[in-house]
């Protein structure tokens, strides 16, 4: 990723797309601006984890912003960028922004400096963002509000302490099984699944992993895209974050795989693909998945899921329970953006069909 050489000059200051020179000034104005930056628990510094969030696949020239006075950066706009597809065609979505200024700096206009470089065009840019509504209310009054789309995801919740396991195996005998080892390539004994199935830790996503994304992503109208080098930056780099990633195989070809987040007190399925034809693995995977959460003392472990995924009766068949209340999460085009109201208007339908997980969100 390289400096645009786009620029917009105002009052001495200059707003332009980053470059990873940026990465260390970048990373002091955030931390200072933030009591707790990222929210995500990290085992690496903030400078290797900007220079992880600015370097996802496929991330235009000059896509995160900054401004600078006498070359120092002193306000940012640092996004969170990935593919994604929708009716088969690729867009470049924003996820979250960290929108900070140096603390001396702010009341100077920087931030408004920022936006209108962003909305003139100069910036690349990215055809829709996709986040969770906004908590800060000036935020929300800086979105197109006319532009905005909604959507909505179920909380599954698979709760892990002694009674509910009793209480699930009772009902379901098969979708518990015994302990396992933490390391890549620790082999987890199969159950509730088909008897082919081998699950496995997995450290990296390979040629195999871009196979099984393009036998799913055809089955939903809207993901983002889940391919090796996508997933290997987002859930592989240990920058990212505390991970562990389960693999399902059959004869060795993946055939699914799960994403648990792990944090000091509880751990998350943050992300599931299967193979549209092989959903019976998500069996013998969600059960081996289950267990290391447990082998890891969480108390339960939560799911985001599309109202009407395919993979409910796999969640459901392992002992996952869909919550009542709803999350409701945006589509709106970014400034500088080229989202057309066509593009808009189907992110909004209530039809469209999608996959959209914890994952899909920058703080996950
Ligand atoms: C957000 C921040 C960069 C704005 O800079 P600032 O110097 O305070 O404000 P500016 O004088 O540059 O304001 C310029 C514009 O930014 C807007 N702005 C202020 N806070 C904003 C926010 N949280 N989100 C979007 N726009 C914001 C202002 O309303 C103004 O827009 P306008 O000209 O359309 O009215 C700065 O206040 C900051 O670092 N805050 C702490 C971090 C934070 O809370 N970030 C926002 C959430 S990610």
């Amino acid at each position: 990723m390289t400096e645009t050489p786009i620029r917009l000059e105002r009052g001495g200051y200059v707003a332009r797309g980053a470059s990873l020179a940026d990465v260390p000034a970048i990373a002091a104005v955030v931390q200072a601006a933030f009591d707790r930056w990222p929210a995500v628990e990290i085992d690496c510094s903030a400078v290797e984890h900007v220079e992880w969030k600015m370097t996802s696949p496929g991330t235009p020239a000059g896509h995160h912003t900054v401004v600078t006075a006498d070359d120092q950066v002193v306000c940012l706009k640092l996004r969170w960028v990935g593919r994604a597809r929708i009716d088969g065609a690729e867009y470049v979505t924003d996820t979250g922004a960290d929108f900070a200024a140096d603390l001396a700096y702010r009341g100077r206009g920087l931030g408004r400096l920022l936006t209108d470089f962003e909305e003139g065009g100069a910036r690349s840019r990215g055809d829709l963002a996709m986040d969770l509504p906004p908590s800060n209310d000036v935020v929300r009054e800086h979105l197109h509000a006319e532009d905005i789309r909604s959507q909505w995801l179920t909380v599954w919740t698979r709760p892990l302490g002694l009674r509910s396991t009793l209480a699930t195996l009772r009902r379901q005998p098969l979708a518990l099984a015994g302990a396992v080892s933490r390391s890549a390539g620790a082999r987890f004994r199969p159950r509730g699944g088909p008897r082919d199935v081998e699950v496995r830790s997995i450290d990296h996503f390979d040629a195999g992993a871009d196979r099984l994304w393009q036998a799913a992503r055809d089955s939903v109208d809207f993901a983002r895209i889940r391919d090796a080098a996508y997933l290997n930056w987002r859930y592989a780099d240990p920058r990212s974050g505390r991970r562990e990633i389960l693999g399902a195989f059959v004869d060795d070809e993946l055939l699914g795989w799960t994403v648990l987040r792990l944090t000091n007190t509880s751990a998350q399925l943050i992300d599931v693909l299967l193979a549209p034809r092989r959903l019976d693995v998500g069996a013998a995977l969600l059960a081996s998945t289950i267990d290391r959460a447990r082998e890891l003392q969480a108390h339960s472990l939560d799911a985001w899921l599309a109202p009407g995924s395919q993979y409910e009766p796999v969640l459901r068949r392992a002992g996952f329970a869909a919550g009542s209340d709803p999350i409701r999460y945006e589509f709106f085009a970014p400034r500088g953006g080229s989202t057309t109201a066509e593009l808009i208007d189907r992110l909004g339908d209530p039809n469209l069909s999608t996959h959209v997980t914890m994952g899909d969100f920058d703080f996950n």
